[in-house]
């Protein structure tokens, strides 16, 4: 009896042994198929990758056409429309770089402007030059030095010295040689690099007949310092700082026909004038009257551009760096 038990038993073991074998190879297949397989998957997977690749190194490509695009058409010129001639002094600082960055980026947003920046240096500088080649603006870099005996401190109060002045001239001077009265049809405006200028700002003075003129925010120790407008005049000035300069208000605050530079050909900027009259200074020597200026920005009731200043950063631990461990950051790293 228990020599027939201990053979069904044995018998009952092989069958489920047998049973599991089969089973257990045929889910999981033999060895060598196994990596047969996993071999095929690679190659596969390596030739889906390389499909993949090419699909992004062509939509990079795209995109690069793209962005190119989306710069260039800054630039596209329409005959009918005035060009903004938009001049724009600028200084080496830590800032700098910063600051024309982030003009540049509304300028991409504007047609038919031609931005005219002008570097208070020597000559021409890598860095700016650099960053106009590749800003995707139709620009003209000048350069013209302010002299030492004039030339603001990094560290002097803001209003101590006028700024800007030899910087505008020389692109006035470029203005007067290198258009033409009778078919270059446009308006300059005064952009400093540190502000901020909504797009509405240049639709607004576009088409300027001699002087256009609306509120700037954020001047003159005021929320905003503005023209005052009576039916579609302007008749006074909204402006607590010096309000009886003939024209109390901030460059930012105006813009004017381009021929007035070649009706009035002596007009320019001076280092000469008393603080805060640089705006009025030139509007005068361009013949503009207080009856002439053409109110903008819904008569003067809406602020679109804005007097903002740039902090001036501490780089105090550059030093310290030094000291700790023998160098600052790196001078080839341009910021
Ligand atoms: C204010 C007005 O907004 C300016 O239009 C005016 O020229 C200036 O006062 C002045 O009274 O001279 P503010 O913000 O005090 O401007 O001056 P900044 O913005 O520091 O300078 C005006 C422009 O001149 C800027 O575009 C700046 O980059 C440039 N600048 C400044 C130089 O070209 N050289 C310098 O040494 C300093
Ligand atoms: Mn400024």
């Amino acid at each position: 009896m228990v020599q027939i038990r201990m053979r069904k038993l044995f018998f009952i073991y092989i069958v489920i042994s047998t049973v599991s074998f089969i089973w257990f190879y045929s889910s999981c297949g033999f060895p060598e198929c196994k990596e047969k397989e996993i071999e095929h998957l690679i190659k596969k997977y390596k030739a889906r990758n390389k499909e993949l690749d090419k699909k992004i190194s062509d939509l990079s490509q795209q995109l690069q056409e793209c962005q190119k695009n989306v710069l260039t058409s800054g630039r596209t010129e329409f005959s009918h429309s005035p060009t903004i001639y938009m001049v724009t002094p600028t200084h080496t600082h830590p800032e700098q770089k910063a600051n024309l960055v982030r003009l540049s980026h509304t300028l991409l947003h504007v047609k038919n402007i031609h931005w005219i920046v002008i570097e208070d240096s020597v000559s021409k500088t890598v860095l700016v030059s650099k960053f106009l080649q590749n800003s995707g603006v139709k620009n003209t870099h000048l350069a013209a030095l302010t002299p030492h005996e004039i030339k603001m401190k990094y560290n002097d109060p803001t209003w101590l010295k006028p700024k800007g002045v030899l910087q505008r001239n020389a692109a006035l001077r470029w203005i007067r040689e290198n258009l033409n009265p009778n078919t270059d049809n446009g308006v300059v405006y005064f952009a400093d690099d540190d502000n901020t200028y909504s797009l509405e700002i240049f639709q607004e003075m576009r088409n300027t007949k001699k002087a256009t003129v609306w509120p700037v925010g954020l001047v003159g120790g005021l929320r905003y310092e503005k023209p005052i407008v009576k039916d579609g005049k302007v008749t006074g000035w909204f402006t607590y700082w010096k309000p009886n300069r003939p024209f109390p208000m901030d460059m930012a605050g105006f813009a004017v026909n381009v021929n007035l530079f070649f009706n009035n050909p002596d007009a320019r900027f001076s280092n000469e004038v008393p603080r805060g009259f640089l705006e009025s200074t030139i509007l005068e020597q361009l013949n503009v009257k207080m009856e002439d200026l053409e109110p903008r920005a819904e008569n003067c009731s809406k602020v679109l551009v804005w007097h903002t200043r740039t902090e001036k950063t501490k780089l105090k631990n550059e030093q310290l760096m030094i000291k700790r461990q023998g160098q600052g950051s790196d001078p080839n790293i341009e910021v």
